[in-house]
């Protein structure tokens, strides 16, 4: 069980939250869902025990699987397998064993093997206790579950993508979670932040079915509402407005209504306070008029201030991000054009010989299964990283603009302000202070540095980041994870409207209708065809 009593937590100077009391307990499964920015992470990660909160405490009991936003940089030497065994420090265990095997087979003098054979015995004796050996084919089942195929297991943390080191992790907390004590029931609570990032349908579906099952407790943010619907008995609304959390005792589709219901008297209260105020204000300017009742006229009018500033909060907090990409510089009838791509890591070969031509404003979608090096395909194409053979041409005036998954892009130490400085140097202060507001970055977070904004709020300023170019190819790399409903949908409007060349890697079904694209390049093979339909199926399962 979780408690937390009194919780406060900030971030800067602005109160996420304050006062509160939560509890998780065996049965629950309950989402946390709030805007971009709202504290969910930081609320998550204060629960898992891997924060200080500003004020409260909070109480952890049995065990807790934590999955983190963004990927953790551990130790990357290890392999996946281990790193996803020593969940239950089988790990070890198991490189012991293997480390007398080999005393075994090499020494010659015959005490010094006996103790060796003497030590395996010890060792393989605890490895079958702790269920070793089923726990191996459990550990592969569950990452195979998630999309990680065998070849994958005894590679380093350090050759796999963000992606599949984040599948890993996942894995990793599932595996020791599902250590079943009796009858299949795990006491392990799980806090999971995005869990769907980076898998693909057949992975969510088969996760949704594994979080349904679990009994020990479980909290998950997750934009994606199928899961919510299929998985949640309870929700934790965290509004950003407010600075508090609202708990709903109920499934996801009864709590959309409840939400509802709330979100219309809220704007109730919020037009009377609005009458209120216009009536105080008129009040004041009668009485001031009046020398004996000027103070009286003084504090009305600063009541009905204080009420429109509250009032205020709440609509800035309302507003959405306008997101527009840029116009596109004029360019050649071709700007990008790559011949001959090849691609591998040590003896894992991704793609060989691709070949592609991008035509100005033309609309592309990169498709293929998780592993089939859609990402890199960008990074090659955006120069990222060096391919094997072959080579990328830029075409006549070409200007690329790279939106990336892991938000790579961005200089993380450097302040909001400063990376988009830096990318403009010609352009006016007050026309960048213009573009970061649309892109909902104002004041005292201008000067953030963009290591610490939350998930949604990077992949907002990096596609602010794209809009500040004058690109006309932009390569983007799932430009809608980690946003709000809102914002995802400012991005799919943004791509209805842009002129210039689109390649489009995603999971998400809405942003290719947005696209309307006219060809897809299937990886590995890097086939062209023109788009129809039946490759719209084909976006959700990739
Ligand atoms: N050091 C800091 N200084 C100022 N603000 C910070 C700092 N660290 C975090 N924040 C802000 O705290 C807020 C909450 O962040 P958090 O990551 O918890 O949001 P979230 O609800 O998980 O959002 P998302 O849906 O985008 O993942 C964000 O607005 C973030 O920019
Ligand atoms: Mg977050």
């Amino acid at each position: 069980m979780i408690t937390a009593t009194g919780l406060e937590l900030r971030a800067g100077s602005r109160i996420l939250l304050s006062g509160t009391t939560l509890r998780v307990q065996p049965g629950d499964r309950i989402g946390l869902v709030g805007r971009n920015g709202a504290g969910k992470t930081t609320t998550l990660r204060v629960l898992a025990g891997e924060g200080e909160p500003y004020a409260g405490e909070v109480h952890q009991t049995g065990e807790v699987g934590y999955l983190p936003q963004d990927p953790r940089e551990g130790d990357l030497s290890i392999t996946a397998k281990d790193r996803v065994l020593s969940a239950r420090g089988l790990d070890v265990l198991l490189r012991d064993m293997e480390k007398a095997q080999n005393a075994m087979a090499e020494l010659v003098d015959d005490t010094a093997r006996d103790k060796a054979i003497q030590r395996y015995g010890r060792l393989e004796e605890r490895f079958a206790a702790l269920g070793g050996y089923a726990a191996e084919s459990e550990a592969a089942r569950i990452c195979a579950n998630l999309g990680l195929e065998d070849r994958i297991l005894p590679q380093a943390l350090r050759t796999l993508s963000g992606g599949q080191r984040r599948r890993v992790e996942l894995a990793r907390i599932l595996f020791a979670a599902s250590e079943a004590g009796a009858g299949g029931r795990s006491g392990t609570i799980l806090l999971l932040d995005e869990p769907t990032n980076h898998l693909d349908a057949d992975s969510i579906n088969w996760l949704r079915g594994f979080l349904k099952a679990h009994s020990g407790g479980l909290v998950v943010i997750s934009h994606d509402v199928d899961l919510l619907g299929d998985v949640v008995n309870k929700v934790w609304f965290l509004d950003a407005t407010r600075s508090e959390l609202d708990g709903y005792n109920m499934n996801w589709a009864r709590y959309l209504d409840a939400r509802a219901t709330d979100e219309k008297r809220r704007r109730r209260e919020r037009a009377n306070a609005e009458k209120k105020a216009s009536a105080l204000q008129q009040q004041a300017a009668k009485l001031g008029a009046k020398a004996t009742k000027a103070v009286a006229a003084k504090n009305m009018a600063r009541r009905a201030e204080q009420m429109l500033a509250d009032l205020d909060d709440e609509r800035q907090a309302d507003k959405v991000a306008h997101i527009r990409f840029p116009a596109p510089a004029p360019c050649g009838r071709t700007p990008l054009t790559a011949e001959n791509l090849s691609k591998s890591y040590g003896s894992l070969e991704i793609f060989t010989g691709v070949d592609l031509a991008i035509d100005r404003g033309s609309k592309v979608v990169v498709l293929g299964l998780n592993g089939a090096g859609k990402t890199t395909l960008l990074r090659l194409l955006g120069g990222l990283e060096k391919a094997d053979t072959g080579q990328v041409v830029p075409g006549h005036g070409m200007r690329l603009g790279y939106y990336a998954q892991e938000h790579e892009t961005l200089d993380h130490q450097a302040s909001v302000w400063q990376n988009i400085r830096h990318l403009s140097p010609d352009t006016g202060a007050q026309e960048l202070r213009n573009l970061l507001g649309s892109f909902l970055f104002s004041g005292e977070q201008l000067d953030q540095p963009a290591e610490s904004l939350s998930g949604g709020e990077k992949t907002r300023l990096a596609l602010a980041a794209l809009v500040s170019s004058a690109a006309n190819v932009l390569l983007l790399d799932e430009p809608t994870n980690n946003l709000d409903p809102a914002s995802r949908e400012q991005v799919l409007d943004a791509l209805r409207r842009y002129e210039g060349a689109v390649v489009l890697v995603t999971h998400d079904p809405g942003a290719v209708e947005a696209l309307e694209p006219e060809r897809v390049i299937l990886l590995p093979d890097g086939t062209e065809d023109l788009w129809s339909d039946d490759y719209q199926e084909l976006v959700e399962l990739a």
